[in-house]
């Protein structure tokens, strides 16, 4: 009996917090646009006057000579990589995709173009056959990335073929440990091919990618301290392998070589440093969720997913197991009611109203995924409910337009890259 009573009071004790919120004024602004301007259905949205915000910290924090390389991947939409160049002035892109590479270059006149990965050279030749003939006058606006001996053979054996010049640029493993030269040894085998082949090959440069610098584990008491340890070891084995060429490939070095390295999450060790010439930034434009660093403090949340709710029942319960989600919800208000969306499963977590949750053991959907929540969120059917996507590559081509924000009021409606795509193809 005591017992019993103790576990009554513990449990007690232990409630959770009902954590449930209704929308803050902007969610609730957004929440009657979307009702009129989303067509019912499952909307992305991004916020430009926050883009603007992350923008700036940006620049702000860019070392004077380095010049800003956007990420295509991270932004997928025309539109957008349009508005964030007029701002910055930016005339170079990093590019991952194929058919990104292809319409982006057929688009812009006079970008400069890196690709952030070795691509097989079955895709080159796919871009080559591609191109029209005013493209292929403008090949060396491309920066082709290679990672090893074997590959620099190949992308050499086709520009023999098509008596063509490719610029490389070579992938240099600085820590992160994903490929590319990682010794003077390595690239001086690299080095010397395109040395010896002038007529096909142009060296145009360094790439050095470094994102695990953010992923390191360290002890709270020394973050900044074992970051800067990190950078400083990056900057080391960057500037050995520039000095390395200087000293023994002077007829491939000079200035205007791009030197690119760093990311979102690591753009900003670099500013009192002039190591690298060239920076790649996207994530940190539109913030993901899985971007929150505390070095990241300037840079707000400017993209989300809205969906509405189809069905809100004030039980959850989950089946053959009804009394005890009964006894579940009685527990913890957040459990006390549950809400069927349009649908869901993407890689991206609730963010408002406040206290809503996946329910794992519910299970996911990508049809009408549930939502668990306390009644204190005041949602009601046909209202929309905010998703922080975790990342946007993926997440932003898995819709057709985003919804454009400004001032809290939805302006205007831009397509993603691969709708923009299939328009000129089909059109
Ligand atoms: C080579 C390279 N550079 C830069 C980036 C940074 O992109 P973001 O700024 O979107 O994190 C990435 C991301 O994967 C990358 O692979």
């Amino acid at each position: 009996m005591e017992w019993i009573v103790l576990l009554i009071i513990l449990s007690f004790l232990l409630r959770p917090k009902d954590r449930g919120k209704p929308y803050n004024h902007y969610f609730s602004l957004l929440n009657q646009q979307l009702q009129k301007k989303a067509g019912g259905q499952p909307s992305q949205l991004v916020d430009l006057d926050t883009v603007d915000n992350n923008l700036e910290a940006v620049q702000q924090r860019l070392h004077g000579k380095t010049k800003l390389r956007l990420v295509v991947k991270s932004m997928p939409c025309l539109p957008l990589i349009n508005y964030l160049m007029e701002r910055t002035g930016s005339r170079r892109l990093m590019v991952f995709h194929r058919p990104f590479l292809s319409f982006l270059h057929r688009y812009y006149h006079d970008v400069d173009f890196l690709l952030g990965k070795p691509l097989p050279i079955a895709a080159v030749a796919r871009f080559w056959h591609t191109c029209d003939d005013e493209q292929k006058q403008r090949l060396s606006h491309i920066q082709w990335l290679i990672d090893s001996p074997e590959r620099l053979r190949q992308y050499l054996r086709f520009a023999r073929q098509q008596h063509i010049k490719l610029n490389i640029n070579v992938e240099v493993d600085i820590g992160l440990h994903r490929g590319g030269v990682s010794s003077a040894d390595e690239l001086s085998v690299l080095l010397g091919l395109i040395a010896d082949h002038p007529r096909y090959l142009q060296f145009s440069g360094l790439m050095g990618y470094e994102a695990h610098i953010a992923k390191l584990p360290t002890l709270p008491w020394r973050k900044q301290q074992q970051l800067f340890r990190a950078r400083d070891e990056v900057a080391r084995r960057f500037t050995q392998l520039v000095s390395f060429i200087q000293q023994q490939f002077p007829d491939l070095w000079h200035d205007q070589l791009t030197l690119n390295g760093a990311g979102s999450q690591t753009y900003m060790f670099y500013q009192h440093m002039s190591l690298f010439n060239d920076i790649s930034v996207g994530s940190a434009l539109l913030m993901p969720k899985s971007f929150e660093r505390h070095w990241l403090r300037g840079h707000r949340a400017a993209y989300f997913i809205a969906t509405p709710v189809l069905k809100k029942l004030n039980r959850f319960e989950l089946p053959f197991l009804e009394v005890i989600s009964k006894a579940i919800g009685w527990w913890n208000p957040n459990w006390r009611q549950a809400l069927f969306i349009y649908g869901g499963y993407w890689k991206a977590i609730p963010e408002a109203p406040g206290g809503l949750s996946l329910n794992r053991l519910y299970g996911r959907s990508s049809n009408q995924e549930i939502l668990t929540s306390s009644t204190r969120t005041a949602l009601t059917m046909d209202d929309f409910v905010f998703f922080r996507p975790q990342q946007s590559e993926a997440v932003m081509l898995e819709f057709e337009d985003l919804l454009i924000v400004r001032r809290g009021q939805i302006v205007e409606k831009w397509p993603v890259l691969s709708r923009s795509i299939s328009e000129v193809s089909h059109g």
